[in-house]
């Protein structure tokens, strides 16, 4: 059946935001238009006991997330359509009703009666590490007492809950390679978290250790702020957890005796990133896991005289500049850390809508022989273009 494209256009715009609706596809593309995605998936879904509309676009390889209030979702529609897509897919709770957009602007459609189930279910492809309902959330003030994550903790929920989900993965094969030893109770995994803040991670790893693997642990958490340091240890005692501790130091002050298993650092500002990289390697750090966060060093040493032909391209833009600083920052510190003997790699740890800060570099120490064409490149860094790194700083100029 043939239909308007105004009526096509109100009856896509008015479906989103129907109760009845459990999927929408839009895929394909009408001949002679350019789409940004190759597809793009909506669903409803319920976020906080809040319903959204949370859409998935395909481009490339990629899957890019975004979630859309309902009062925007059919503004959003519209734009979705203004692309360009030529088959339109819509899922009701009880048909399949699919759209063909012809060249001209025809809509054409076809309706088979079918029944579905909406899924409204946030983020139904991973299990989480920890349930928002979890009591040690309740306590440390990510969930409400009901158990819902708050609005404004949803984003360091995420970052905390994905970055537990590497952590398990990368230390249980480390441990599987004999890389860190099988904790025991004479010899507990010791973990130190630099720059543990509120320590939301730090309990959240305490709690993996304990309830899903059963390995015995010390922990540290080691934070600047005083008053933060003293509420966490109060919280510990709250929650009967007897193996953390919190000491209030500089990082780079921080003295600690013995052997460390995993060293963690999430969002330690500027170059106490660096503190964090020197500390673990100065320590001999088993596992390392940073995730940095704003910087400033290198970009503040970066002269456009200095930089070769045709990089200049770059630097002369200040916002490239600045995001081509970041990504030097964390690849003069993956460089330097496999200097040093670890396996590095730079991996995304959670999806850039809950933080632009999502670079992970995940560290092992391993027996591999060092590369050490890497001092060359980390030398010219220094010599021609005038950039000292501070984690390079730390290590040799000290
Ligand atoms: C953005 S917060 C991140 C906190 C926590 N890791 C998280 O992700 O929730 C950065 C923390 O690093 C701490 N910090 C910054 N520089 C530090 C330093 N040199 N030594 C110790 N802590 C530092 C700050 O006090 C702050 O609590």
């Amino acid at each position: 059946m043939r239909i308007t494209a105004e009526a096509f256009s109100s009856a896509i715009t008015a479906v989103v935001t129907n109760d009845a609706l459990v999927k929408l596809g839009f895929a394909g593309r009408i001949k002679g238009r350019q789409t940004q995605s190759i597809r793009v998936d909506m669903r409803p879904v319920l976020v906080g006991g809040s319903r959204m509309v949370q859409s998935v676009r395909t481009i490339g390889g990629e899957h890019r997330t975004q979630m859309v209030p309902l009062e925007e979702s059919a503004g959003f529609v519209v734009e979705l359509l203004n692309e360009g897509y030529a088959n339109i897919t819509v899922t009701t709770t009880s048909e399949l009703i699919e759209y063909r957009v012809a060249k001209g602007g025809d809509v054409f459609v076809n309706r088979t009666q079918r029944e579905s189930d909406p899924d409204l279910a946030h983020d139904r492809s991973k299990k989480r590490m920890l349930d928002p309902a979890d009591p040690l959330l309740v306590a440390v003030g990510i969930s409400t007492e009901s158990g819902e994550i708050k609005a404004k903790w949803r984003d360091k929920y995420r970052q905390v809950d994905d970055f537990l989900r590497i952590f398990s993965t990368t230390l249980t094969k480390a441990v599987k390679a004999g890389q860190v030893d099988t904790p025991s109770v004479q010899a507990p995994l010791q973990v130190v978290d630099l720059g543990c803040g509120h320590a939301y991670l730090t309990f959240g790893a305490q709690a993996w250790l304990e309830r899903v693997c059963g390995w015995p642990s010390r922990i540290v958490g080691v934070d600047i702020k005083t008053a933060s340091m003293a509420r966490n240890q109060q919280l510990a005692e709250r929650l009967g957890v007897t193996n953390m501790t919190f000491i209030a130091s500089g990082i780079a002050e921080y003295k600690f005796d013995g052997e460390i298993d995993v060293v963690l650092a999430l969002h330690a500002c500027d170059t106490a990133t660096d503190d964090a990289l020197a500390w673990a390697m100065r320590h001999k750090a088993k596992v390392i896991m940073s995730v940095p966060c704003c910087q400033h060093n290198l970009q503040t040493q970066m002269d456009a005289e200095n930089i070769p032909a045709p990089l200049g391209l770059i630097t002369r833009h200040g916002i490239l500049r600045e995001r081509f600083a970041d990504l030097l920052t964390d690849a003069a510190r993956a460089a330097i850390l496999r200097q040093h003997g670890y396996r590095v790699d730079v991996i995304e740890f959670v999806s850039g809508e809950h933080t632009p800060r999502n670079l992970m570099i995940r560290a092992v120490k391993t027996e591999a022989k060092v590369d050490e064409s890497i001092d060359n490149d980390v030398e010219l860094l220094r010599s021609e273009w005038k950039l000292s790194p501070a984690l390079f700083r730390q290590l040799v100029e000290e």
